[in-house]
């Protein structure tokens, strides 16, 4: 018999709630934050009192897109962190109350596994190619950057990761540089297009082993255009496109030469990426590039499942629905990766 998972995302700015049937996508609704986007970056207490807000909607929502009612619910997954503690308790208590309700099993699931595991939701009865274990998975969203070597559903071990900013993070911060509002990714990732990758040159980090630095990348990007708008104040003006091409550069250089370097160490052949960066048009192009050279097998997520949405979150609940990998109502939200 089919089971129908009812996920719930709210850890950060985005308040979401999807349906899977088995691991086949029903519903998947989003109601991404706006109010942040005046304050440069997310504020927590104004994402939880969204969160409180968007939730019944979203929920009722993705439910009725399914075209199935409440009492066909099998389970309810619901994202138990990292993230911000008052969003995740928004999710994390409705998550308890609906399955109370309802009479039915409850799963905690980890975002950062939700994001790789991600890869696994179909789209239709047509099934898709998955990736096989092992594979290696270069997660990068907002919080997050980290080379992850994918055992199992349940068996990952990090290979690398960023020891300061997240490669999102470097983004949003290069965009808020330029003057963009936030998120700044997807703004960097469209004006890039227009722009040339090579016209400046930013000191990347370069550490020996797997991980990531960002930060020495953002304090040279910010330097270069202090000294610059000292000569001409319409410096970043004149040149957003380049600038935005450029450091886009940097940061994808970055990203796709410590995964390279790692996967044929590991001996590894098949590449995911995952989390909200991948949806970056350069970097599945250059990772696209990279596959078709190596003869590596590479999979790139669909766009709606790149940046945080309940989906995910629901495919992770199916696979531990399967195991019986329930959780109680004392389960309590955490905010920091590998506290669960
Ligand atoms: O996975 P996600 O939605 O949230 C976290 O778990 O952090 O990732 C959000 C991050 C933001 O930093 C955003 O700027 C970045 O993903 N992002 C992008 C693009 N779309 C989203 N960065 C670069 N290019 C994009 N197209
Ligand atoms: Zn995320």
């Amino acid at each position: 018999m089919s089971s129908y998972i009812l996920g719930i995302e709210s850890s950060c700015d985005d308040t979401s709630a999807a349906v899977l049937k088995d691991s086949i996508l029903c519903s998947n609704i989003i109601s991404s934050q706006k109010i942040h986007e005046q304050y440069g970056g997310v504020v927590p207490e104004l994402a939880s009192r969204s969160h409180l807000q968007n939730i019944v909607p979203v929920i009722d929502t993705a439910i009725k897109n399914a075209n199935i009612n409440k009492s066909q619910i099998s389970a309810i997954a619901f994202t138990r962190g990292p993230g911000l503690l008052g969003s995740l308790l928004v999710g994390t208590s409705f998550a308890k109350a609906l399955a109370y309700g309802l009479n039915v099993p409850l799963i905690e699931v980890d975002h950062l596994q939700a994001h790789v595991l991600s890869h696994f939701i179909q789209l239709s009865e047509d099934v898709k190619e998955v990736p096989t274990f092992p594979f290696l998975c270069l997660t990068v969203s907002g919080g997050h950057t980290q080379i992850l070597l994918i055992k199992d559903y349940f068996d990952f071990e990090i290979i690398g990761q960023t020891i300061d900013d997240a490669a999102g993070e470097a983004f949003d911060k290069a965009a808020k540089i330029l003057g963009l509002p936030y998120p700044g990714g997807p703004l960097i990732d469209a004006l890039a297009k227009e722009g040339n990758p090579h016209a400046f040159k930013f000191s990347e980090a370069n550490l020996p082993n797997f991980d990531f630095s960002f930060s020495g990348l953002k304090t040279s990007f910010l330097y270069f255009l202090r000294d610059n708008l000292k000569k001409d104040e319409n410096f970043i003006e004149k040149n957003k496109a380049d600038l935005a091409a450029s450091i886009q550069n940097a940061i994808i250089h970055s990203l796709t030469k410590k995964t390279v370097v790692a996967a044929k160490y590991l001996n590894i052949k098949q590449i995911a990426i995952a989390g909200g960066v991948s949806a970056n048009s350069e970097l599945r192009n250059q990772f696209t590039q990279i596959a078709n050279n190596e003869n590596w097998k590479l999979f790139l997520p669909s766009l709606q499942f790149t940046t945080d949405n309940a989906a995910m979150i629901a495919i992770v609940g199916y696979f531990k629905f399967l195991k019986g990998d329930f959780c109680s109502l004392d389960s309590v939200p955490y905010t920091r990766y590998g506290k669960g």
